[in-house]
């Protein structure tokens, strides 16, 4: 889908639909005033046509809800949809975001191949370059199908998305980064939809090298003789259970004019999970369900993704990515419930010994190493993704992903970054209480902490691995996969994260 941002009369533009935003603009506060209908743009031939299905009341302008006229009379384009917004004073760029991925959805079923959404105008929360980009990404991110092995895929991406802007010089940077954005998260969407025999720890690391080298970032892969020389214990325990070898995959970002002896600047680690396919290993999950596991490395596409679209913004912050991943299987090499692994040496201190309860609990033992390799790389800021916990998708349903930190200056950061992408996250307490329920009566730690609080305990196990660095964790099990579509994006792979990490490092920049 090729995105354009242009700037035309709306009665002179020819395409199969123009969609235009409509705001519900009732101010009076009795209960059942009726809605006041504005159509977002000035235009009066728009104004004209949407005239009388708007003063019908058959259309409320709730968000998402739409409303398709054809051939509309003084109009160019074949045919109008309306696309309500909701409320006024609820309006913000997210709302732009899903109504512009609405009408993208909106034509794909129907073969519509051209679209021109109208960016809003006239409400005083959305400023030009702020809602182009929501609705870039909008466009881009609804324009995605997860159906890429179908034999009878039809090719139903649409060929053009224009946003038609009042300014173009005002949204213009906002449409270019919305691209940028959109595009990263795609990419990492891409990698979470692949089935687990093709998208294998070798192979992401082959798609990570790709884009690096594409993106103009230094990568390395290593695999299994990286992971002994480092003395990854803890990774290698979840490692080596199966045939397929793990990847270590290193990703560096450096900013223009980078000098390794001058700079002085904060150096962001992103650390993702990458589970290929999580059986569970010994301690195996029932079968109901299971194949879904190829998302468990949701995290590390996250990653991934953020680290292709810092590629293009091009902060002035410095930035290593570090990737774990494996497959956990069950085999006659797998670890064991009560195996102790001994994690990664932290500089001249010994890594910590491991009592393994469940095998199930391997997201927490690959990202130890990766935690502790992140530091020893010289990351002064931690940010970790991982679908870790169904404890997390109990506590906060498919709403909003957990969020811990062990620092509050650095949580501000993400809280604002997550305020601009409109992507939620909720953050859960961390405390001492919590770590006792992962002692171990013959080991430094034991890898699950029993029934209650799972997704904090499977914080506190990680906490240990990230000293006194400011850290953030996030955890993504119930938002990394769509369970049903919505109007605005399809059900399957949401790459969840990567907008906000690349916010959030973007806010590191001096
Ligand atoms: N990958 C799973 C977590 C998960 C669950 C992701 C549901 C997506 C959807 C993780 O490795 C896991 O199995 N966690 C266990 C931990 C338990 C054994 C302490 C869990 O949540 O049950
Ligand atoms: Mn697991
Ligand atoms: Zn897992």
């Amino acid at each position: 889908m090729k995105m354009q941002l242009v700037s035309q009369p709306l009665s002179s533009l020819a395409t199969e639909l123009l969609a235009i935003a409509v705001v519900d603009d009732q101010t009076s506060k009795e209960k059942d005033a009726r809605p006041q209908l504005m159509p977002l743009c000035t235009d009066a031939a728009v104004a004209a046509a949407a005239a009388s299905v708007l003063a019908s009341g058959e259309f409320k302008a709730s968000a998402n809800e739409t409303l398709l006229l054809h051939a509309p009379a003084g109009l160019a384009a074949t045919r109008l949809l309306l696309v309500g917004l909701g409320k006024r004073t609820r309006v913000t760029p997210h709302s732009v975001r899903l109504a512009v991925g609405t009408a993208v959805r909106f034509c794909k079923p129907r073969t519509l191949r051209h679209l021109a959404f109208v960016l809003p105008e006239g409400i005083d929360s959305l400023d030009s370059a702020a809602t182009a980009r929501a609705a870039a990404e909008g466009a881009l991110l609804a324009d995605f199908d997860p159906d890429t092995y179908r034999s009878d895929r039809k090719d139903q991406s649409l060929a053009t998305c224009a946003l038609v802007a009042a300014e173009p010089a005002a949204a213009q940077s906002g449409f270019d980064e919305g691209i940028a954005f959109a595009e990263a998260q795609n990419f990492a969407r891409i990698q979470v939809n692949e089935p687990p025999n093709v998208l294998t720890p070798t192979m992401l690391g082959q798609r990570a090298a790709e884009m690096a080298q594409a993106a103009g970032l230094k990568w390395d892969v290593y695999s299994s003789e990286k992971l002994h020389e480092l003395k990854m214990g803890a990774f290698w325990s979840v490692a080596k259970g199966s045939e397929e070898p793990p990847a270590l995959i290193v990703l560096t970002y450096e900013p223009a004019g980078y000098n390794a002896a001058t700079y002085d600047g904060p150096v962001i680690g992103l650390v993702g999970k990458g589970i290929t396919f999580d059986t569970g290993g010994i301690s195996i999950k029932p079968a109901d369900g299971m194949e879904k596991m190829k998302y468990d490395m949701a995290g590390a596409a996250a990653m991934l993704g953020a680290m292709h679209v810092i590629a293009r913004i091009k902060p002035k912050v410095k930035v290593i990515c570090v990737v774990c991943s494996a497959e956990n299987m069950p085999d006659g090499k797998a670890y064991k419930p009560g195996d102790i692994a001994t994690s990664m040496p932290d500089g001249d201190k010994p890594g910590k010994s491991i009592e393994i309860i469940n095998t199930d609990a391997e997201g927490r033992l690959v990202l130890a190493d990766g935690l502790t390799y992140a530091r020893q790389l010289g990351c002064t800021h931690l940010i970790d993704a991982a679908t870790l916990t169904g404890a997390c998708v109990v506590a906060l349903g498919m709403v909003n992903a957990g969020a811990f930190s062990n620092d509050d200056p650095t949580y501000a950061r993400f809280h604002a970054a997550a305020e601009a992408t409109g992507e939620k996250f909720w953050r859960l307490p961390l405390g001492d209480e919590y770590s006792d329920l992962i002692r171990s009566d013959i080991a430094d730690i034991k890898n699950t902490g029993g029934r209650w609080g799972g997704a904090i305990t499977a914080a506190e196990f990680l906490k240990h691995f990230v000293a006194d660095t400011p850290w953030i964790h996030l955890d993504i099990a119930g938002m990394a996969w769509i369970e049903d579509s919505r109007p605005s994006i399809a059900k399957g792979p949401s790459g969840v994260a990567v907008r906000t990490i690349a916010e959030w490092v973007r806010s590191f920049e001096p």
